[in-house]
């Protein structure tokens, strides 16, 4: 979707497919509202008196050419108060008003902000959300479909504003996050038998053959056992699928600059092993990669954006299936860093995974580490399905990451990691179990991490909530995309 910055002085004489109009609340005409009822005779005043729209937040009324405009239809969308909204509820009324626009097939639309204003954030912001909102819903699933539904996409969003540097540079921002976003959704919809191991090392491939700052470089089974890998290759140990451990390199800053790193769990599907999960709903662990797609997506989009720093992403990707060769509860494997683990409950394998590529990260001296994970139900009875968890041993480095999130609209919260807990994690035949019992399931599992990131700024995230819906609206979200790629922006700004 392209977004055109335009300054309009004449609205009624804009040739468009439609025109999206705030109304605030009582029925207040906004400017551009004003505008185009004087040059129709009142029908918008009219339709309000009639009480066919009164400017609360997201009502929306499609009124199909009036005489006097140009355009062929008029969008009205009720904007409230109009002044201050929330970060919140402006990304919600953008959502309704592009949600409307293409549920009426409407695929070019010039929008009107005028009398808007968001608390705290400027028109560069508002505008950038354009991008990533429109962008995002811009997604459709249709690789396995043999008929897919026809759907128009939105090709053209016309934002009326006097265009500047800053406004362009977050349009193109916005941009680059929705389509990152959408990496990450298209990966974490295909199914378990498409989406394998092997799948996302070749896709990692495809992502850097498009970009020349961006390397792809896969490490097999043998060479991990070399490294010592024995927390990860006991997670692959019960399927025919060979686990694969994807290292990417994006280089956009000089070479001897340390990288910000990025780990991602990809367990393409999780049964749970031995420890069988339930059978219903357990088609939703195909979304168990929601960590790793999220790391590809973000790398798409900096690469796309061109971002002056060094970022390296590490993804571990294998699949945890239950066959003769599995790991059984009560087996003790030896990490990467030398520590050993009592695996008490197979289903606990995404820190498995993530602390032997924890510790590969370590070679890289990065900046700053964080690893992407749908680690634990635990989370979605924490904090629900609207926030990540994020867990940090340096609470500077959680707070920036609590503000990216803030930033580009896709949450988290900041959990407690203290010492306190770690207690849950004592083994008697191992330095460290893999489970911490029933309390504080997803503190635990960012305790067990901790473990293993001692010696870097490292934070974790918990996405089981938030990368994507179960149920009636099943389906992958994009995020923390968003979050991980306001991140890097803001550090490439600081650099
Ligand atoms: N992949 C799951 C966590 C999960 C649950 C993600 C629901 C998305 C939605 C993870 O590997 C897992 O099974 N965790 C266990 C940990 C437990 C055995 C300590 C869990 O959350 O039950
Ligand atoms: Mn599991
Ligand atoms: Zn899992």
């Amino acid at each position: 979707m392209d977004v055109v910055l335009k300054a309009i002085a004449n609205p009624e004489a804009l040739r468009s497919q439609c025109l999206v109009v705030p109304i605030l609340s009582e029925g207040k005409l906004s400017k551009v509202a004003k505008t185009l009822d004087k040059m129709n005779g009142s029908v918008i005043q009219s339709l309000i008196k009639r009480g066919d729209i009164k400017g609360g937040l997201n009502e929306t009324l499609l009124i199909p050419a009036v005489s006097g405009i140009a355009a062929e239809r008029i969008l009205l969308l009720g904007c409230g108060e109009g002044k201050k909204l929330s970060p919140a509820t402006i990304r919600k009324l953008l959502g309704t008003a592009l949600r409307t626009l293409g549920q009426n097939e409407i695929t070019d639309a010039t929008l009107f902000l005028d009398n808007i204003s968001v608390a705290g954030k400027d028109s560069g912001w508002i505008a950038g959300q354009v991008a990533l909102i429109g962008g995002d819903q811009n997604y459709r699933y249709t690789r396995t479909l043999s008929h897919p539904r026809k759907s128009p996409l939105i090709k053209r969003i016309t934002l009326a504003c006097e265009p500047n540097k800053i406004l362009r540079s977050a349009v193109t921002e916005g941009k680059a996050i929705a389509n990152g976003m959408n990496v990450a959704k298209e990966l974490g919809n295909l199914p378990g038998n498409i989406c394998t191991p092997t799948y996302l090392a070749s896709e990692a491939k495809a992502l850097a053959g498009q970009y020349k700052t961006l390397t792809t470089r896969i490490i097999e089974e043998k060479k991990m056992a070399e490294l010592g890998m024995g927390s990860l290759l006991s997670v692959t140990a019960g399927t025919d699928q060979p686990a694969k451990l994807i290292v990417m390199e994006y280089k956009g800053a000089a070479k001897g600059q340390e990288p910000h790193a990025l780990v991602g769990k990809g367990i393409t599907f999780d049964s749970g092993g031995i420890s069988l999960k339930p059978g219903s709903k357990m088609d939703e662990m195909k979304y168990d990669m929601c960590g790793a797609a999220s790391v590809l997506g973000t790398m798409a989009a900096i690469a796309e954006m061109k971002l002056p720093l060094n970022v390296v992403a590490i993804i571990a990707a294998a699949e945890n299936l239950p066959n003769g060769s599995a790991t059984k509860p009560g087996d003790v494997v030896t990490s990467m860093s030398g520590q050993t683990i009592e695996v008490l409950n197979t289903d606990a394998e995404g820190r498995l995974v993530l602390c032997d590529a924890l510790t590969y990260a370590e070679r890289f001296k990065p900046k700053s580490v964080i690893d992407v994970a749908t680690l634990t139900g635990a989370v979605i009875v924490a904090l629900g399905r609207h926030a990540s968890a994020i867990y940090s041993n340096s609470d500077a480095f959680a707070a920036e990451l609590l503000n990216a999130g803030e930033d580009s609209g896709d949450r988290a919260w900041h959990m407690p990691m203290w010492d306190e807990y770690q207690p849950q994690l004592d083994s008697k035949f191992a330095d460290i179990a893999n489970i911490g019992g029933p309390e504080g399931g997803s503190i635990t599992a960012a305790c067990f991490l901790s473990r293993f990131t001692k010696k870097m700024r490292w934070a974790h995230l918990d996405v089981a909530g938030t990368s994507f819906h179960g149920g009636a609206n099943k389906g992958a979200t994009g995020r923390p995309v968003g979050l991980l790629t306001q991140y890097l922006i803001n550090q490439s700004k600081l650099a």
